[in-house]
Formats: structure tokens, C-alpha cells, sequence
């Protein structure tokens, strides 16, 4: 049998599951969702469930993956054989489909930025010219829908030609560059007229705000941020060596992502305040935004290529993880090659983005549930199936598991002191589970 092959450096290792972690959830979806949701009393809940759901449960898909160094279903055929637990990480399979279906949409506003800022176009408008120029881009389906599908086929294209590693070298390489300029547009930011307001916003929680959704979302937030509780960073780990600190590791994956997310945070909302726009405006929150941060800033033109070509690596790097998630599964439990495993990933996520893209357009009305098919799929990957993916894996580490092999795989088999393995524990048995179903019951309006 041909030898899975692995990260070589233990910071390939973390820099991959960063690299997974870190993208349009940041940048993108946090800024969104917490305009939505409130700004403040959005951000406290959010870092709380980072710290309570999300290491936990980050730790919990590492010991898994670690412990057997097999995709998600093989994991768990290995770890509880004789059962159907191994059931369980199809569902995380359909998430990563339906989360690469309306992913590689924004992914693809974004090589359309891009290719904007290079030519210049991204000058010399007013805030409200861009907002008008983003709805009605969004809104023509033969655009949008050919930068979706451009985006899908330079994914399969990527995790097809072996070039894969190149690009995580590059995106590892860009990706500090990229917080680095982070910085840079924070500063601008808070310098607008109205910075202090955006700063409020954000920092400031407003409690009388938090309802079941502000909540739901935020706890939808962390895990779609993290990566969490679809097996993805389970399949990362099964490629990690056995020296690999794992709740050293879970913590910089955490940290460094929250960090991206609030600095994202601090350029934004200032922006939005000074601008004159809605903290609330959804999706389009930061695509109407940018381009007039861009304007002002002197040297903007540059900036705003820099911007968009770090965005770029820095998604490509998430939808490579999300893809070899059913890419992994399909050659390893279908016995596909590499090569017909990553057709019929493409093949499916061009059929569900391609709906997803018309969804602002053609499709508008379409509603399910009350929302549009992109909505759908964000909602119920993000808010619904990725913490039942949560739920499961903490419960299995926690309770199924022979405690022997946890403990071997956080200790790296007795060599390390880990001085938080009590509290850990007890967030992975009790805390993380109960937490995840008090919010769904709150959700649901059952407490
Ligand atoms: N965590 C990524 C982001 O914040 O952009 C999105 C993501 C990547 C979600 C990989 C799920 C996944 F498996």
C-alpha cells in the first residue's frame, strides 16, 4: 500500500491548519455577521466560544486524526469498530460541499476585485457608486456566475496538478504580509472622522441586543471560522508527526485566527460609520467598503492589488482544505483516484456554486425557509451542521475513546506536561457538548 505522505515540518503542520482557518470567514463573513448581530455584545460571545467550544473541539479533531492518521470515516471505523459512528463525518462531508458551493461565489468577487484594482478601476468613484457597482455585478448571472465557476475549476485545477504544496508555500510565505497590511489599514481606519464610532461599535457590547440568533450566530461564527466540526482539521491532523504539539497547536490555530477576525473588525466598522453606510448591509457588507478605505488611503491604487492578491491565496488555502475533505474520503472509502476523487468534487461544487452564484441574481426569489440558496447553505453548514459536527467529536474524544489513547496523543505518549489537560478535559466532556445544545435549544426556542 502506498504510504500517505505527511507535513514535514512541524510549522507545515500549523501553518496548514492556519492557512485553513484563516480567509473569507475573517475577513469577509465576521465583519458581516457582526454587523448584524449587534457589533460588541456579538464579538464577547464569539471569542467566548472560541475559547470554550472552539479549542476543545480543535484538540478533539487533532487526537482523532493524530491517533489513527486516516480520513474521517476510516478514523472512526478504526477507533470504535463494529459500530455506525463512522456515519458521522458524512455529514461533515456534505457541509464542506455545501460551504464550497457559496465560498467559491465570494471567492470569486474577489478575482473579480482583483482584476478591478489591477486596472485601475477601483478609482475615482464615491462609496455609493460602489455599492451600486457591486449590486449590479452580483446581480448579472452571467458574471457571476463565470467567476464562480473560474475560481472552482483553478481549485480543481490546483488540487489536481500538484501544485497544492506550491501554493501552501506561497499562501505560508503571503499570509503574514497579510496581517502586517491588516495593520497598516487599521491604523487608516482609525483615523476616519467617525473611526471612534466604528471602534464603539465593535467594542462596545450592547447586551439588550443579544437574541437566540445573535447567539446561534456567533456560535456559527466560531465554527465556520475555525474550520471546526466537519472533519477538516481531523484530516489535517491525520497528516501531523508524532512530535507535533496538539494543544499547543489548537491554541495558535485559535488565536491567530480570532486576531484576523477583530483586526478585520477595527478596518471595517470605522469605515462603515465614516462612509455613512449600514453596519448591517449582509454580504456585500465588505465589498461595498473596501474600495472607498482604498480610495482615501494615499498610494490606494497598490494597496488594493496587494489587498485582493492576499485574499485570494489567503482563500484558495481554505477551499484546498475544504475540497480534500471529500477528496480524501472519496479515494480512500470509494477507492477513486486522486484524479476522478477531485472530478466529482468540482463536478458537484460547480452544480451547487452555479446555483449559489444566481442566488443574487436570477434566482432571488428563489427562498427556502426564507432565505436563498447561498443563505441556506451558510446557515445550515455554519449554524447547524458544523456544531453537531462539534458535538460529536468532543463527545467521541471525551467519553468513546479509550482514555489511554487521548492521553497518549496529548502528551505526545508521556513526553510533554500538558499543565491545562484537567480543564481541557472538562471542556471536551461537559462544557463544549452542553454548550452547543443549550444554544440549539435556545435557537429553537425550547429554553
Ligand atoms: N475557516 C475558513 C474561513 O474562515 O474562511 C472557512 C472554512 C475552511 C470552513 C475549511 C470549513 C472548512 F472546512
Amino acid at each position: 500500500m502506498k504510504e500517505r505522505s505527511g507535513f514535514v515540518t512541524k510549522f507545515g503542520a500549523i501553518a496548514a491548519a492556519v492557512g485553513s482557518a484563516v480567509g473569507l470567514g475573517n475577513i469577509w463573513r465576521f465583519p458581516y455577521e457582526a454587523g448584524q448581530n449587534g457589533g460588541g455584545a456579538f464579538l464577547i460571545l464569539y471569542v467566548a466560544f472560541v475559547l470554550l467550544l472552539g479549542i476543545p473541539v480543535i484538540v478533539s479533531e487533532f487526537v482523532i486524526g493524530r491517533a489513527t492518521h486516516k480520513n474521517a470515516v476510516g478514523a472512526l471505523r478504526e477507533l470504535a469498530p463494529g459500530t455506525r459512528l463512522h456515519w458521522m463525518p458524512y455529514m461533515g462531508i456534505l457541509a464542506s460541499l455545501m460551504i464550497i458551493s457559496f465560498y467559491s461565489v465570494v471567492c470569486g468577487w474577489i478575482v473579480e476585485y482583483l482584476i478591478m484594482a489591477v486596472s485601475g478601476g477601483m478609482r475615482g468613484h464615491s462609496p455609493h457608486e460602489y455599492a451600486q457597482m457591486f449590486g449590479e455585478f452580483t446581480s448579472n448571472p452571467s458574471r457571476s456566475l463565470a467567476w464562480t465557476w473560474m475560481f472552482l475549476l483553478l481549485n480543481g485545477v490546483v488540487l489536481l496538478g500538484g501544485v497544492k504544496k506550491g501554493i501552501e508555500r506561497v499562501a505560508n510565505l503571503l499570509m503574514p504580509l497579510l496581517f502586517v497590511i491588516l495593520i497598516v489599514f487599521c491604523v487608516n481606519s482609525l483615523m476616519l472622522p467617525e473611526g471612534k464610532q466604528g471602534l464603539k461599535f465593535l467594542f462596545n457590547p450592547d447586551f439588550s441586543k443579544v437574541t437566540s440568533s445573535v447567539v446561534i450566530g456567533a456560535m456559527g461564527q466560531a465554527f465556520f471560522s475555525l474550520s471546526l466540526g466537519l472533519s477538516c482539521l481531523l484530516t489535517y491532523a491525520s497528516y501531523f508527526r508524532d512530535d507535533e504539539r496538539l494543544v499547543r497547536s489548537a491554541v495558535a490555530v485559535a488565536s491567530l485566527d480570532t486576531l484576523v477576525a477583530v483586526l478585520s473588525g477595527i478596518v471595517i466598522f470605522p469605515a462603515v460609520f465614516s462612509y455613512g453606510m449600514a453596519p448591517e448591509a449582509g454580504p456585500k457588507l465588505v465589498f461595498e467598503v473596501l474600495p472607498s478605505i482604498f480610495e482615501q488611503m494615499p498610494g490606494g491604487y497598490v494597496w488594493a492589488v496587494l489587498f485582493f492578491l492576499l485574499l485570494f491565496f489567503a482563500s484558495i488555502t481554505s477551499t484546498i482544505s475544504m475540497s480534500e475533505i471529500s477528496i480524501t474520503f472519496f479515494q480512500e472509502e470509494w477507492k477513486m483516484t486522486r484524479r476522478s476523487a477531485t472530478l466529482l468534487n468540482t463536478v458537484l461544487a460547480l452544480l451547487f456554486g452555479g446555483l449559489c452564484a444566481l442566488s443574487f441574481g436570477v434566482l432571488s426569489d428563489f427562498k427556502l425557509l426564507g432565505m436563498t440558496i447561498f443563505e441556506l447553505f451558510d446557515y445550515v453548514s455554519s449554524n447547524v451542521l458544523l456544531p453537531l459536527g462539534g458535538v460529536f467529536f468532543s463527545l467521541f474524544a471525551g467519553w468513546y475513546m479509550e482514555r489511554k489513547v487521548l492521553d497518549r496523543e496529548l502528551t505526545n505518549g508521556g513526553r510533554l506536561r500538558v499543565y491545562s489537560y484537567k480543564p481541557l478535559l472538562f471542556c471536551i466532556r461537559y462544557v463544549a457538548p452542553a454548550a452547543i445544545v443549550v444554544v440549539f435549544l435556545y435557537g429553537l426556542g425550547l429554553l
